[in-house]
């Protein structure tokens, strides 16, 4: 009889076959880091471009996730673990909560520079990574990936899908006055970055009851975003999520 844990992730698990990348490839990526870095210096979060320098990103060559992973790992414990693409929720929720950052390794060709239907290597490694070298933020994760991965109404995780969404995704925060981007969509897309700071969305303040009844649109710019002052704003509302999941009252 097998004694092997079962794994929702296990099946999805790839090797990043690093070499198998073209130059062209390459001077795709660094024409994605290029048109969108001068902008985030100025209007990135500190934690972000903090993580960015700790990951130790190329902006002329796409990044080896071995070895992103074994900078964050004496920080975090997160890795950046290669996928075989989108993932089922529960093998998503179990990688979360084991620390292993689900991360596509194809890239998106020069004709769709601005957007891609599905993630690739780009907005998973230059949009969500540089995040996972914050401590607070890294635990936050771990623990999103732990609830979600035990909660099984299909209500709940909507709204819990929504908290993602608005902090992971599509995060703001406010330093010294001013509105900073953190999530990974608005990092990866100069589009959605602008709309921001070109002040053409409404922030609100960060309050978990209005971020898990707003729903979620994907075709058109967002209107409306929420900023934390710190992140200790998002751990402290994961906690909150958990315990009125728990009390059937997200
Ligand atoms: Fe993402």
């Amino acid at each position: 009889m097998s004694t092997a844990v079962h794994s929702a992730a296990a099946p999805y698990i790839i090797h990043q076959d690093y070499v198998a990348y073209t130059e062209e490839q390459h001077s795709v990526w660094a024409e994605l880091v290029g048109r969108v870095l001068p902008e985030l210096e100025r209007h990135a979060a500190r934690e972000y471009l903090e993580g960015l320098e700790i990951i130790g990103l190329r902006r002329e060559r796409l990044p080896e996730l071995a070895a992103i992973s074994a900078r964050l790992a004496p920080r975090t414990g997160w890795s950046s673990t290669p996928v075989s693409g989108f993932l089922p929720a529960p093998a998503f929720f179990e990688m979360l909560a084991t620390r292993r950052f689900p991360t596509t390794t194809w890239l998106r060709k020069r004709d769709s520079l601005e957007y891609t239907p599905e993630p690739d290597i780009f907005h998973d490694v230059f949009g969500h990574v540089p995040m996972h070298a914050h401590v607070v933020f890294a635990d936050f994760l771990e623990h999103y990936g732990r609830v979600c991965a035990s909660v099984t109404d299909g209500g709940v995780l909507e709204k819990l899908g929504r908290l993602f969404w608005y902090t992971v995704e599509f995060g703001v925060i406010r330093q010294k006055g001013e509105i900073k981007v953190y999530g990974s969509g608005l990092i990866s897309s100069h589009g959605e970055c602008m709309n921001v700071i070109g002040g053409h969305c409404a922030i609100h303040d960060f309050r978990l009851d209005e971020v898990v009844n707003t729903p979620v649109k994907v075709d058109e710019l967002h209107k409306l975003l929420f900023a934390v002052s710190s992140f200790d704003e998002i751990y402290d509302a994961m906690h909150e999520a958990e315990r009125r999941a728990l009390r059937n009252e997200l």
